[in-house]
């Protein structure tokens, strides 16, 4: 049955991506390269409802009514740091977008979200607001940076993942019904850790060698 709440793409390319990143041998270089290409793909997705218009334009044969995208403008916000591997690669695609970040850490004992850095564009409630962070685990963190963007002003909220856990995808559902949720995959499980499985480990830590 389909979830309006929750997209998986499941599509060759990026399984075949997703399969790659989540080989422990696969180098810091190639990891980083494989979420970019993944982006592109996902931002696809995340985008797709986004309300379209015409334009009169003149091809060098005709003139025609071609199609633009119309009505709000765009906020990428990226979840650090993870997020960060994400954003790249969207913003190829939209490179005239807002940018925003929102720095959460987990506490390691009670796995929840501890705010340190908060700066995201002026007028959100006037743009499509896409957030992005790779792993969606407890969804304590994604819940929280949401909460903040909606206190900020955002009225229409996107949530861009690469992983999802069952877990995180039902405390966002909860949390956040009117927020959709775009990933590569949904996952088994999360660990006592918190981590997703059989997930692809941290992928902050694989993004930037930093284990
Ligand atoms: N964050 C990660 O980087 N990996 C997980 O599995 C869960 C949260």
């Amino acid at each position: 049955m389909s979830d309006p709440h929750l997209t998986i793409v499941d599509h060759p390319l990026v399984q075949h991506k997703l399969t790659l990143m989540r080989q422990q041998e696969t180098s810091t270089a190639s990891f980083r390269q494989l979420l970019r290409e993944i982006s592109h793909l996902l931002a696809y997705e995340v985008t797709r409802s986004l309300p379209m218009g015409s334009l009169s334009i003149q091809t060098p044969l005709d003139p025609m009514e071609a199609p633009v995208i119309e009505g709000k403008k765009l906020a990428l916000i990226s979840i650090l740091r993870a997020g960060n591997g994400l954003l790249d690669g969207i913003l190829e695609l939209i490179p005239a977008a807002r940018v925003g970040f929102v720095g959460l850490y987990r506490d390691p004992e009670t796995l929840q979200p501890v705010q340190y850095y908060f700066k995201v564009p002026k007028a959100l409630e006037s743009r499509t607001t896409i957030v992005v962070d790779p792993m969606l685990a407890t969804g304590n963190s994604s819940a929280a940076a949401v909460q903040l963007l909606k206190d900020a002003g955002a009225t229409d909220l996107r949530f861009m993942c690469l992983l999802a856990a069952p877990e995180g995808v039902e405390r966002m559902r909860q949390a956040h019904p009117d927020v959709p949720i775009v990933t590569a995959a949904l996952d088994e499980r999360l660990d006592e850790h918190g981590y997703i499985r059989p997930g692809l480990g941290d992928a902050g830590d694989r993004m930037f060698g930093t284990k």
